[in-house]
């Protein structure tokens, strides 16, 4: 099986930086490439801030956290990826962009190197069809925020090779996550569940005239959920959650699917949840 050492990642926002977070806390040299050399060095900064606080919480030495920081560059150049044995991807949500950068990186890469992205609702197969190794692309999908949440699902694309969704799975528990292997298809196993259940949620907001607080307290009372569906809406992103609910509306047809008008109309109006500072809550 490939052995991976060195991982790029492609894309430091939200996801990208976790992930490349999570590369260098678990010993790979790691090469993060942006846009700008202004959004690289952000990134670079937001990790190193996250390390630290978790030297602070006592929860990492500072050895280590040093040693990680060192292990991590950041370009501009995407031909800084060819030494790379599995690059990840986290750029923006459109097939288009990911099929384009694919392209690239086939170019760029050694044929054996493994390209994986991180999308929650495109189609992995189709990203690998930009490629002319489709059998060494998978899917990554890891779950916001990613160095805190435990699971990665690996995804298996149509033409994707056993061995190549196994070396992913190895580098997915060396990042510490609990592994699930699944087939390419809308939502993969989380999505698939989850978007179409809060969808249900929200609906019956209005269809039992319940505040969000109500409807949270009865399903983490009633259902046992660690947090109510309106907080974690809130907590996901408003705007997230409708685009996934889009996504997933568009490929399976299904009405749970789509988002409910009332999602649709704060997102509209600006709350986002959490990250606007307004959603269901108010947050300072
Ligand atoms: N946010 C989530 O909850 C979540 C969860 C799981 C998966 N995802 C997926 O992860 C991916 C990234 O999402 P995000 O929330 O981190 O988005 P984001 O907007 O925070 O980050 C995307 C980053 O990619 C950069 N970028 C765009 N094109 C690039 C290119 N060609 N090369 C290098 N960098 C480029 C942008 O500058 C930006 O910093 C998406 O596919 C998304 O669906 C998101």
């Amino acid at each position: 099986m490939t052995e991976i050492r060195s991982i790029g990642v492609v894309g430091l926002g939200a996801m990208g930086a976790g992930i490349a977070q999570l590369a260098i806390e678990a010993g790979y040299d790691t090469v993060g490439r942006e846009v700008t050399v202004e959004l690289g060095q952000a990134a670079v900064a937001r990790i190193g801030h996250f390390l630290t606080r978790k030297v602070d919480k006592g929860r990492l030495e500072q050895g280590h956290r040093d040693a990680a920081v060192s292990r991590l560059s950041t370009t501009v150049d995407l031909d800084a990826l060819a030494d790379c044995d599995l690059v990840i991807e986290a750029i923006v949500e459109e097939l288009e962009p990911k099929r384009a950068l694919f392209a690239e990186l086939d170019r760029i890469c050694r044929p054996d190197a493994i390209l994986a992205t991180n999308t929650s609702a495109l189609s992995v197969t189709e990203i690998a069809a930009a490629t002319t190794r489709p059998e060494r692309v998978v899917g990554m999908h890891f779950f916001n925020p990613a160095p805190l949440m435990p699971l990665v699902e690996i995804v298996q694309a149509e033409l994707t090779a056993d061995e190549a969704a196994e070396a992913a799975s190895v580098v997915g528990a060396r990042f510490g996550k609990e592994v699930v292997r699944c087939h390419d298809t809308p939502g993969f196993v989380v999505n698939r569940v989850l978007i179409p259940l809060l969808n249900d949620c929200l609906r019956v907001l209005d269809e039992a005239r319940v505040t969000p607080e109500a409807l949270d307290v009865a399903m983490k009372n009633g259902a046992g959920w660690p947090m109510g569906p309106c907080t974690l809406v809130d907590l996901v992103g408003i705007d997230v959650h409708v685009h996934a609910s889009e996504a997933l509306y568009e490929k399976l047809r299904e009405p749970r699917m789509a988002p409910p008008p009332r999602l649709v109309a704060m997102k509209n109006a600006g709350l986002l949840g959490r990250k606007s500072g307004r959603g269901f809550y108010t947050y300072d």
